[in-house]
């Protein structure tokens, strides 16, 4: 049973956070102290962010897209911005139709979309075991570990009508320049995009055309600094492309059709 916010001294709570480097302080303590199922939970909880973990893997979920997904330690925070994504997805899905989240990550692209489109058939996959699991709980369709689509069951090439795909892009030599939170407590293999970030976007632009349908839609994020390269690598794969920029949360979406 969550500890009740007037048996704690949350002002406590407040100015630890605060003193740790927390710039919202508040917000984060009212979290903490409402996920918390005891004094003893709290206290750890209070100082596992002080440390500097991430507050979702501290809660043990991320709020995405007004739902509560479940992020387990080591795997990759799902970022506001990637809402966008997801937003641009369900725009162009049909009812009944197939989608993959590949890099699923803990999967909350997928489970945002199929809460959006409760009739999709969702399929995700990911390279690392504890971004399975996760997915696994997160998810109502399976969800495969491999290496991008070598674990996708081959029934689905050529009818994949969204190909949800957020994959790492901080080129190698910058991931040492994120913050500490994403640095220590995610993954490598979830920020690592090669030596310019692309290096999983061009096989993922490679093999996206054997599994999208006709008229299929392929979606990634990627930054302003590198949206001409990556566009340029999915225009190469043959699909025709769309960038939708959302200023508000800094996010840009690259759609990438396979021609009908
Ligand atoms: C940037 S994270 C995105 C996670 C999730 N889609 C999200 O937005 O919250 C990238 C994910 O790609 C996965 N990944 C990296 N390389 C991969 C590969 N070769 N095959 C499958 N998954 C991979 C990582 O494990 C990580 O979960």
């Amino acid at each position: 049973m969550p500890v009740s916010l007037s048996s704690v001294p949350l002002s406590a709570v407040v100015a630890r956070l605060r003193a740790a480097g927390c710039v919202f302080a508040e917000d984060e303590a009212e979290l903490i102290v409402a996920t918390a199922g005891t004094p003893a939970e709290l206290a750890t909880m209070v100082a596992r962010r002080a440390a500097g973990l991430p507050l979702e893997h501290v809660l043990g979920w991320a709020g995405f897209r007004g739902l509560r997904v479940s992020v387990d330690p080591g795997v990759f925070v799902p970022r506001r911005r990637t809402e966008f994504l997801v937003g641009q997805a369900a725009l162009r899905t049909p009812p009944g139709a197939v989608v993959v989240d590949l890099c699923c990550g803990s999967g909350a692209l997928g489970a945002a979309l199929a809460a959006a489109l409760p009739s999709i058939e969702l399929h995700a996959a990911d390279i690392d075991p504890a971004a399975v699991r996760c997915a696994r709980r997160n998810l109502d369709g399976p969800v495969y570990e491999g290496d991008l689509f070598a674990p996708l069951p081959a029934a689905l090439r050529g009818r994949v009508a969204t190909l949800l795909a957020n994959v790492p892009y901080v080129p190698t030599g910058e991931v040492a320049l994120l913050p500490a939170e994403a640095r220590e407590h995610e993954a490598r293999v979830a920020l690592d995009g090669g030596a310019d970030g692309l290096a999983v976007l061009r096989r993922v632009a490679g093999e996206a055309p054997d599994w999208l349908a006709p008229g299929g839609h392929l979606l990634f994020e990627t930054s302003d600094r590198q949206a001409a390269r990556a566009v340029a690598t999915v225009e190469a794969a043959g699909l025709r492309v769309e960038v939708a920029v959302c200023d508000e949360l800094d996010a840009t979406v690259v759609v990438a059709t396979r021609p009908a």
